[in-house]
């Protein structure tokens, strides 16, 4: 069974801006690119750094610590599979949003 993370109106981003939701003991990263919602960890798979405050292009988040370039939508590195950042889908009932982990991710 997946699990879901409900977001509160402060929680969901408005257009082109981003918000840090702090959940079931995760750091998520939620983007509005062009009204369309994308949720990642906040954490770089290259060595941990906070994606949330990244350069964003597009839909395309550029980590501060050494560069590096994510499709917010896939999670994987631009041009590569070779590193991947969790990413999570959204869905929503009504206005509500929900961020939905899988249960592997979390952690039950
Ligand atoms: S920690 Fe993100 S590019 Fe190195």
């Amino acid at each position: 069974m997946s699990r879901r993370i409900a977001l509160a109106a402060n929680q969901v981003p408005e257009r082109n801006e981003r918000v840090l939701v702090e959940s079931h003991g995760k750091s998520l990263a939620v983007f509005n690119v062009a009204d369309t919602l994308y949720v990642i960890d906040d954490r770089c798979p290259h060595q941990g750094a906070s994606l949330c405050g990244g350069r964003l292009e597009g839909r395309v988040i550029q980590c501060c610590a050494h560069g590096l370039r994510f499709d917010l939508a896939s999670g994987y590195l631009l041009n590569s599979t070779a590193l991947k950042v969790n990413s999570y889908p959204v869905e929503c009932q009504g206005q509500q949003v929900y961020i939905v982990l899988s249960d592997e991710e979390s952690g039950r």
